[in-house]
């Protein structure tokens, strides 16, 4: 086994902190999200299921560019379709046809879909529909559960002195540069308490303008919960948005709708519906979408061929090549193959969840070991050649050899992990810092 070297990721990332405030533009991306030192920090290529890092390493990408990858990396078809695309121009003047086409696939494909309008981020997209919400009902309270972005509108929860964000993304989060005015106009609810949500609805009587929330994450909802919330949605008069930028379409190639047999007034779509290239679409009903026509929500790149065509044809390989049937065997055979060699190496652990997102579960109830036992399983992965969190992103060109590779790996980390635990020494085996506290979603 020939472990990694990543000096020269980690000098370029000392050069970024130099001139990239936080180093990275996004917060998954940070090298402490991993094992620092050990993981990874810049890709150079990338193909299928695999990229190699700056310094000549090659890995399988168990993280699918943070879940946009969903064919894999250079899909032939979507890449082909663009780079055709670019051969006429990206963007013009006017307008070009790709954005109606898209949108007919959007309104044919969505169940909430009637019309559309388009961003080029998940985050920018929740922000439009936010906004469109309010603007619909001339409301501006915010009810959310889970993660939704950076921006003002829901950074505002945290401008409370209760800190709202603390459980619904992670902790010792400042709303420095947030508007003071905006405090108490984004509220958290916490998931799968009915009670709990009607009681804020009741509280905030007239004024809420929408209830935004991921239908799931990694776990279906309770029973009929989804159902209530929308019911609730319905006798409060409130749009129900559901944010469906990272479940995106692996639960099926219409997204999360068809599984759990709701149907929001609205829903928000990145990441996945493009395979890689810049795209975000909010979707809904013709009455609350229609508002949008009287209000000021206009860029200049959301008209840009290259994202519009890379969506359309992601959309439609997703659904011809039956990628949802694809991305569930490869976790399923993940789970139970984990589970085997956790149960085989002596390690309380599981791998669980939705198949189409497995993670991993230590069976412990101290916190510091659980944080030990997943920084040393991410830092014992990266050296063999698994790149990834304990969780996994899957897409449609991993192989049978990427799992087998990765069940190898595994098998010699969880080795490693029950030594240090039998021996008490789990933080000697750390060859980097302990990772810092991850996205914690409520919404499992
Ligand atoms: C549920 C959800 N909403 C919004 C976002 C933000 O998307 P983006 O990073 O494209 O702005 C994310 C990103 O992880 C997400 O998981």
């Amino acid at each position: 086994m020939r472990y990694r070297n990543v000096d020269k990721s980690m000098k370029l990332f000392e050069r970024a902190c130099e001139l990239i405030p936080g180093g990275t533009q996004l917060i998954s991306r940070r090298p402490t999200r991993f094992a620092c030192g050990v993981s990874p920090v810049y890709a150079e290529r990338a193909t299928g299921s695999r990229f190699w890092d700056i310094d000549g390493n090659e890995f399988i990408d168990w993280v699918s560019g943070i879940g946009a990858i969903i064919l894999g990396y250079c899909d032939g078809v979507v890449d082909r379709a663009v780079c055709e695309q670019i051969s006429k121009g990206t963007m013009y003047s006017i307008n070009h046809e790709l954005e109606v086409e898209l949108a007919e696939e959007l309104v044919k494909t969505i169940p909430c879909a009637e019309m559309v309008r388009y961003a080029k981020g998940g985050g920018e997209a929740c922000a439009i529909a936010v906004r469109i919400a309010r603007g619909a009902t001339g409301r501006d309270k915010i009810l959310f559960c889970g993660y939704h972005g950076w921006h003002d509108w829901y950074l505002a929860a945290n401008l409370r002195a209760d800190a709202s964000l603390d459980a619904h993304l992670f902790p010792g989060i400042d709303p420095t540069g947030v508007p003071k005015c905006l405090a108490g106009t984004a509220i958290p609810f916490p998931y799968g308490d009915l009670d709990a949500l009607g009681n804020s609805l009741d509280d905030h009587r007239g004024e809420v303008a929408a209830v935004i929330m991921e239908p799931f994450r990694t776990e279906l909802p309770p029973d009929g919960y989804l159902a209530g919330v929308a019911k609730l949605a319905r006798e409060h008069d409130v749009i129900l948005i559901f944010d469906e930028v990272s479940t995106g379409f692996r639960p099926t190639a219409s997204g999360a709708q068809p599984l759990v047999g709701v149907t929001p007034d609205m829903a928000v779509f990145a990441k996945s519906i493009s395979n890689g290239y810049p795209m975000g679409a909010v979707v809904g009903r013709r009455d609350v979408m229609e508002a949008a026509g009287q209000m000021f929500i206009s860029s200049t790149y959301w008209s840009d061929t290259i994202g519009l065509r890379a969506a359309l044809t992601t959309l439609r390989e997703v659904r011809r090549r039956d990628v949802p049937k694809i991305v569930r065997h490869i976790g399923t055979t993940l789970q139970a193959e984990i589970t085997a060699v956790a149960r085989e190496t002596g390690l309380p652990a599981r791998c669980e969840g939705l198949a189409f997102h497995p993670h991993l579960t230590f069976e412990t109830t101290d916190l510091q070991q659980h944080s030990q036992l997943s920084t040393l399983f991410i830092q014992e992965m990266a050296k063999r050649g698994c790149h990834g969190y304990t969780s996994f992103y899957l897409n449609a060109a991993q192989t049978g050899a990427d799992i087998e590779q990765t069940i190898t790996a595994a098998r010699e980390a969880f080795q490693i992990m029950v030594r240090g635990r039998d021996q008490g020494r789990l933080d000697e085996l750390l060859e980097c810092q302990q990772q810092v506290e991850s996205f914690r979603r409520l919404v499992r």
